[in-house]
């Protein structure tokens, strides 16, 4: 079987989809690996090391892909309209695995569908004790938070740890951490090991108990809407306007005292909750720096921008787009083993090929195409509300043109399907 490593395009993405560490266990496996020419040169994995994993180096994108089983990337490929087409290299039947964004990206998917691609997305990986080692959005989240603190350092000008001198002492900086997934709990040890006194905030209630253990200061509206606000999968629910008038007030309280703010809130397949606002940005101190790890969601902080670091009223606010890859070789060597721990338990020694059990719950976790066809389930539920919404307007606008005679009994039709479609949401 071939598995070929495509080198990533878009200007901010530093990692790559393999190491030559994991290039060598696949070849142990008995695949056959193909990369492309200067795939890991931003991660510091020159082609030589490749080559002396046991891979194939070729020129050019389409020479890699020619003849692949699997194709590996970090980011999902371009498609048309965009920068480069690089889909197009694809030939159907082609199993492309990478990270992409489906909850929020139905383009692609469909253009994916489209092409014949079985594609499967790594962030959708259930999380469950099993996949564990396969789950890119620990791996990569874990990272971000740990580089999160650090690039606060560089913008705020103070110091962390406080510090007895003969000059006088310089009393520790203030760290609130909003938000404590992954992320956030890296960027509490990180901050707390370089000295800071550290605070955090989250909707889940599991976290209290984490933030504390890290030795750092609980804060939230802990009502019953807190003590629900866990999904089955782990994930926090987005809460309600009542839930959140009363988090910003507590908030606004305490951010007047915070010398750095790491935002890492997320909601799965939403726009991330806005938790500081215009008007907190207004009273933080100045020189108080806001780092968004959540910015390519849209962000928690107001003011945050994506690639951005802006001054505002003070306070520097900072939204550098994929922080992961700030870290590249760490980042493409953790990403790369998610990617082997998922392929290797499906390879068949015998038959010498990958079996995916479309029964697996990783499998059906991950699966999004196959033969034509989006086959995830909350994916396919949420394509049909929009085409079925698309269909409803569509007759609403045409309502306006038909003649009057005819108006009663279509009218009745549309009362039908608009009500199917409330029920279907
Ligand atoms: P995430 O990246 O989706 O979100 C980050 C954090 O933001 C979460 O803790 C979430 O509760 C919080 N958040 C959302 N809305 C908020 C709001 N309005 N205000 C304050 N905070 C808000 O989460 P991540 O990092 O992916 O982790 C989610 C959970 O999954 C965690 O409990 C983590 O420990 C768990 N997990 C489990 C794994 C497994 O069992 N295999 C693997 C990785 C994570």
């Amino acid at each position: 079987m071939k598995i070929s490593i495509l080198k990533e395009l878009r200007s901010d993405e530093t990692r790559v989809a393999a190491s030559p560490e994991t290039v060598k266990k696949f070849v142990d496996l008995g695949f056959n690996i193909s990369i492309e020419k200067n795939a890991g040169a931003c991660a510091s994995f020159s082609d030589s090391e490749y080559k002396a994993a046991g891979a194939s180096i070729r020129a050019s994108a389409a020479a890699t892909i020619k003849g692949a089983d699997v194709v590996l990337k970090v980011q999902r490929p371009m498609i048309a309209g965009e920068k480069k087409n690089e889909l197009a290299a694809f030939s159907k039947g082609q199993i492309l695995i990478c990270q992409m964004n489906v909850l929020s990206d139905s383009k692609f998917v469909l253009a994916m569908a489209k092409a014949g691609i079985t594609g499967y997305a790594m962030e959708l990986m259930p999380r469950i004790t099993r996949a564990q080692s396969m789950d890119i959005l620990s791996s990569q989240s874990n990272l971000a938070g740990y580089k999160a603190v650090l690039d606060s350092t560089i913008h705020y000008g103070r110091a962390l740890p406080m510090m007895m001198t003969a000059a006088g002492t310089v009393p520790p900086a203030r760290i609130f951490v909003m938000g404590v997934g992954v992320a956030g709990l890296q960027a509490i040890a990180t901050a707390k090991r370089l000295g800071s006194i550290v605070t955090a905030t989250d909707v889940r209630p599991a976290t209290k108990e984490q933030v504390e253990s890290l030795g750092g200061k609980f804060i939230a509206v802990e009502n019953q809407e807190f003590r629900k606000a866990q999904t089955a999968g782990g994930y926090a629910k987005e809460m309600s306007a009542d839930y959140k008038r009363k988090q910003s007030r507590l908030i606004s309280d305490h951010i007047t005292k915070q010398d750095i703010v790491i935002c890492t809130a997320l909601i799965p397949g939403r726009p991330a909750p806005k938790l500081v606002s215009d008007a907190m940005l207004k009273i933080m101190k100045p020189g108080s720096v806001v780092i968004d790890l959540a910015v390519e969601a849209g962000g928690n902080c107001a003011g945050s921008k994506l690639g951005q670091i802006i001054k505002y009223n003070g306070v520097t606010i900072v939204g550098y787009d994929n922080v992961p890859g700030r870290l590249p070789e760490e980042a493409s060597k953790l990403f790369s083993r998610n990617l082997f721990n998922f392929l290797a338990p499906f390879f068949d020694k015998k038959m010498n090929k990958l079996v995916f059990d479309p029964k697996d719950e990783i499998i059906e976790g991950v699966k999004v195409t196959e033969n034509g066809a989006v086959v995830h389930p909350t994916l396919k539920r949420k394509l049909n509300r929009k085409s079925s919404s698309r269909k409803t307007s569509s007759n609403i606008k045409r309502k306006k043109i038909v003649p009057a005679a005819k108006q009663k009994t279509i009218s009745k039709r549309q009362v039908r399907r608009s009500k199917n479609v409330v029920k279907g949401a």
